[in-house]
């Protein structure tokens, strides 16, 4: 039975809970006013205002571009539209790398200007130093391991990670590292689901997971790709829950073609 499903506010203490009773967590992504508040009230637990805001809203090619500014931009307005929902801001790409006094001003502009709960940082063993004095200042912090699409000109492509054991072996070091630090959750994205099971075991904090497998404690998609916005991403992982795309082409041929008609607006749909 999900005891958590009725609680007025979700805390990072909530997941931690949740956890322990064997709940899965729900977290989808969000980056508008209108949308954040349906996913809210759907009941999620969790909505990350991601980096992906640089691909799906800003249609750059990689999540890089995305600036501190434009970040609180997204978080603010998702902030406005909750009621219920942990809402986690992503640090963006440059705002937290190059030491930790300047990682810990970004995530308390993120905090003061935005109203978020929390912040999403990724990377393990080499942002610790970061982690912690964000840590310090009060500032829950999620940790995101596995495929990391800050270093995707490091890694080269979006395949699989951790397939090999010695890079399985420096992610579960770097989730102990990031549970030990006082992380209250792990994102792991796109890695074998067996591994995934292994480090949702080995850490007593949540593990959320995209493309990692079903052992984990919880699910994150991006909200435009689950509602097949974008019909030219389909990655194995991905479950499609609607076909926005054809029902908003739909929707927009018709009222193109009822203008030029001359069908709309009709007399009751006027004063
Ligand atoms: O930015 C994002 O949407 C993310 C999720 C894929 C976890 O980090």
């Amino acid at each position: 039975m999900s005891v958590h499903k009725n609680v007025k506010k979700v805390t990072t203490h909530t997941l931690q809970e949740m956890k322990v009773a064997g709940e899965k967590i729900s977290m989808l992504t969000g980056y508008d006013f209108s949308m954040a508040r349906i996913i809210d009230q759907a009941g999620i637990d969790v909505i990350l205002v991601g980096d992906s805001a640089s691909n799906v809203m800003a249609g750059h090619e990689t999540t890089l571009p995305i600036t501190l500014d434009q970040m609180i931009y997204h978080a603010s307005s998702v902030v406005r539209a909750v009621n219920r929902a942990l809402v986690v801001v992503d640090m963006p790409f440059g705002s937290y790398q190059g030491n930790s006094k300047e990682a810990l001003s970004s995530a308390i502009k993120i905090m003061k200007e935005s109203g978020g709960h929390a912040v999403k940082m990724e990377g393990g063993i080499e942002i610790i130093e970061s982690i912690k004095r964000i840590l310090t200042a009060g500032i829950p912090v999620m940790g995101h391991l596995g495929l990391t699409p800050q270093s995707i000109y490091k890694f080269g492509t979006y395949v699989v990670r951790a397939k090999e054991e010695e890079e399985a072996n420096r992610l579960i070091q770097d989730a102990k590292a990031l549970e030990e630090a006082g992380c209250f959750a792990i994102v792991l994205e796109k890695i074998p689901a067996d591994l995934a099971e292994r480090v949702a075991q080995i850490v007593s904090i949540p593990i959320i997971g995209i493309g990692a497998g079903n052992g984990v404690d919880g699910q994150v998609l991006v909200v435009h790709d689950m509602l097949g916005i974008n019909n030219e991403f389909s990655p194995r992982f991905l479950r499609k829950y609607d076909n926005l795309y054809d029902r908003m082409m739909n929707a927009f041929q018709s009222y193109i073609s009822d203008v030029r008609s001359g069908d709309f607006p009709n007399e009751k749909e006027q004063y």
